[in-house]
């Protein structure tokens, strides 16, 4: 069964976070930014693609006042989550960091930012908000970009994975329903290297306590939490190798 809810809205997702995304119809891959707010600061995660960003600005403007952000998580350099990170910086008028990888840093600084970096892999893979509040930092090298990672927040227990996780479909919900496993092996088959690669980054994130996964992309998933890490801990995937030129 898949919930329905009022995605023409900004979504509270767990306490103090937003789905800040809008369903696009004409999409078979969906884009997923997220605010967090934590008290005077609010972090933006995967702001998103230029064709997106007025329906995405509007969203985080309902639920916080832009000069609150004061981080800005790209999880890697891809211009579906990247591009508007330049026109956010504009409206949020003062100095804000962009947290990401060092290897992603290279590449997201030829957007033409103002921010500075804040590079989880130089900063012991956590970053601690005003309130205490501490985002850790779990590495998923190679998946699908080598400093690629993904956030979790320890207050929420909420998982932010990038592109893990994501799915293909055209019949989008926010949140998974029982097809959604089909649609997001189909995304990682092709677009994940190896086996070998996303089933050792799966075990790490076994080990956390995990009530939520956002992904960037697809819908979220809040049941059974495991049975989606095992089911790409299994998964063959790395097949472009085998299509016929
Ligand atoms: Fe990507
Ligand atoms: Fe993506």
């Amino acid at each position: 069964m898949n919930r329905e809810v009022d995605t023409s809205k900004a979504v509270e997702i767990a306490e103090g976070i937003y789905w800040v995304g809008f369903h696009d119809e004409s999409a078979g891959f969906h884009c997923n930014p997220y605010v967090i707010l934590d008290g005077k600061e609010a972090v933006l995660i995967d702001p998103g693609s230029i064709p997106h960003y007025p329906l995405v600005l509007n969203k985080v403007v309902s639920v916080v006042e832009l000069p609150r952000i004061r981080y800005i998580i790209a999880h890697h350099q891809d211009p579906d989550l990247c591009a508007t990170i330049p026109k956010f910086e504009e409206v949020i008028n003062r100095p804000t960091s962009v947290v990401t990888h060092t290897r992603a840093s290279v590449l997201i600084a030829h957007y033409g930012l103002k921010s500075d970096f804040y590079a989880v892999d130089q900063k012991d893979w956590q970053l601690t908000l005003q309130s205490g509040r501490r985002l850790r930092f779990i590495f998923t090298p190679y998946l699908h970009f080598p400093g690629a990672f993904v956030t979790y927040d320890e207050k929420t227990k909420t998982l932010f994975t990038s592109d893990l996780f994501g799915a293909l479909s055209f019949d989008w919900h926010l949140y998974a329903g029982e097809y959604y496993i089909e649609g997001m092996k189909a995304f990682h088959e092709n677009y994940m290297p190896s086996r070998e690669i996303l089933a050792a980054s799966m075990r790490k994130l076994k080990k956390l306590d995990i009530k939520l996964i956002a992904p960037q992309h697809g819908s979220l998933i809040d049941e059974n939490i495991l049975e989606y890490i095992e089911a790409l801990e299994n998964l063959e995937c790395g097949d472009y190798m085998f299509y016929q030129d």
